[in-house]
C-alpha cells in the first residue's frame, strides 16, 4: 500500500508505532520497522543524550530499515537538554523525529539543518495547523480515545480525523483508538494517510515490557481506562487500577485546589517499577480506551501483516463489494 506517509518515510506500510515511555526502546522499534511500519524510541525515557546515543546504536544495530526518535516537549518537572538530545539524534544519523507535547518551533531549525523530517503529534485542528505553519511535514492528529495525553478539548477521531482532512495540506497519520485493518481503512477513508498505535503495540511479544502488562491490557476492555490530572490541564488517559482509582480519589476530594503535589508519587517515576518489574497496579501509565480491542499478544510481524492482509480484503471485498451490490457481513478479526 502506497501513501504519502510510505513515501515521505521511505516505509512500505502506513502503520507508526508511536513513542511510548519506558515501552519505545530499540527492541520494538527495530521489530516495527523490520515489519515494514516505522518504529519509534522514546528518546526521554533515555535518561541522558549519550544513552540515547547508544540506544540509537542498537535499533541500527537490529535494522537497516528506516526508523525514528520520539522527543516529548510535555511539562516535565525538570526540563531534560533538548538540544543535546537532538545532538545524539543527528549524530545517530536519525532521519525522522516524532515531536509532541508543547510545540517543537525552537528546535526545528537543528532538526531540519540535519534533513530530519518532523511529524508532530497534535490533538486538536488548531494545533495541526500550527504543525504544518512552523515547517512540520506531518502530524499525527491524536483523538481523544488516545492513550497518554488527549488534550483537553475531548474530540474523538470519528470527527477529528475529516476536520484534520478538511483543513490540513501537509499528510496526517491516524492515532489513538487504531488497532486493526478496520482501523486502518476507516482512517483512510476519513482521510489519513495511515495509523499511529501505542496500545496495541504493546501487547507484541518484541515489545520489551513484563508479561502483567501485555496480559493487563488483553483483560482490559473500552470501559477500563480513565481520565487523570484534568484539573492540572495536563489530562492522562490511563488503565483503570489501584494506584489509579486512588488518584480519582484524591482528584475528588481535592476538585479545582488540586496541585501535582497532591498525586506526584501516583504519577512521576513509577514507569521503571511498572513496565519493567510488572507492578501493573503501582499508579498511572498511559493506555488507550482500544485496549478493548487488544485480543492477542502477537509478534509485530503478525500483527502488521495480519493488519495490512486484512486491509486488502475489506477494501476488495467489503468496501468494493457494496459498489457491485454484494452484501458483505461485517469483518470481524477476534
Ligand atoms: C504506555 C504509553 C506511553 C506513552 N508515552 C508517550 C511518550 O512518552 N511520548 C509521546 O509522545 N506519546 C506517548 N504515548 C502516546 C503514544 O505515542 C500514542 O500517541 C498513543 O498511544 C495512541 O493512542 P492508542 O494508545 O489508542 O494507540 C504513550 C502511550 C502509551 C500507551
Amino acid at each position: 500500500m502506497k501513501t504519502a506517509i510510505t513515501e515521505m518515510f521511505g516505509i512500505r506500510h502506513p502503520i507508526i508505532q508511536g513513542g511510548m515511555h519506558y515501552v519505545g526502546f530499540a527492541e520494538l522499534a527495530s521489530a516495527v520497522s523490520n515489519a515494514g511500519g516505522l518504529g519509534i524510541i522514546t528518546g526521554l525515557t533515555q535518561k541522558t543524550p549519550e544513552l540515547l546515543a547508544k540506544e540509537i546504536a542498537r535499533c541500527r544495530d537490529m535494522t537497516d530499515k528506516p526508523f525514528g526518535v520520539n522527543l516529548t516537549f510535555l511539562p516535565a518537572f525538570t526540563a531534560p537538554p533538548y538540544p543535546e538530545y537532538i545532538r545524539a539524534i543527528v549524530e545517530g544519523g536519525v532521519k525522522i523525529v516524532e515531536t509532541a507535547g508543547r510545540s517543537p518551533e525552537p528546535y526545528l531549525p537543528a532538526l531540519k539543518a540535519a534533513g530530519i523530517k518532523i511529524i508532530h503529534k497534535c490533538t486538536s485542528v488548531r494545533h495541526s495547523l500550527k504543525a504544518e505553519r512552523i515547517g512540520c511535514d506531518a502530524v499525527s492528529v491524536d483523538g481523544f480515545e488516545c492513550g497518554g495525553h488527549p488534550g483537553e478539548d475531548d474530540v474523538p477521531n470519528m470527527i477529528l480525523l475529516p476536520r484534520a482532512a478538511d483543513e490540513l495540506k501537509i499528510p496526517f497519520v491516524a492515532s489513538g483508538g487504531m488497532a486493526d485493518a478496520r482501523s486502518l481503512v476507516a482512517a483512510l477513508a476519513l482521510g489519513a494517510d495511515g495509523m499511529n498505535m501505542g496500545t496495541r503495540f504493546i501487547a507484541t511479544k518484541e515489545a520489551p515490557v513484563h508479561e502483567n502488562i501485555k496480559k493487563a491490557i488483553v483483560a482490559a476492555s473500552e470501559l477500563d481506562t480513565r481520565l487523570i490530572m484534568r484539573a492540572l490541564r495536563n489530562t492522562e488517559r490511563v488503565l483503570k487500577n489501584k494506584g489509579v482509582e486512588e488518584i480519582v480519589q484524591i482528584e475528588r476530594e481535592k476538585g479545582a485546589t488540586l496541585t501535582i503535589d497532591d498525586i506526584r508519587e501516583r504519577v512521576g517515576g513509577l514507569y521503571p517499577r511498572i513496565m519493567i518489574e510488572g507492578d501493573v497496579d503501582a499508579g498511572a501509565w498511559s493506555c488507550g480506551m482500544v485496549a478493548g480491542l487488544v485480543y492477542d499478544i502477537p509478534t509485530v510481524a503478525e500483527l502488521i501483516e495480519r493488519i495490512m492482509a486484512e486491509a486488502e480484503r475489506l477494501i476488495r471485498d467489503r468496501l468494493v463489494g457494496f459498489l457491485e451490490d454484494r452484501v458483505a457481513p461485517a469483518m470481524k478479526v477476534a
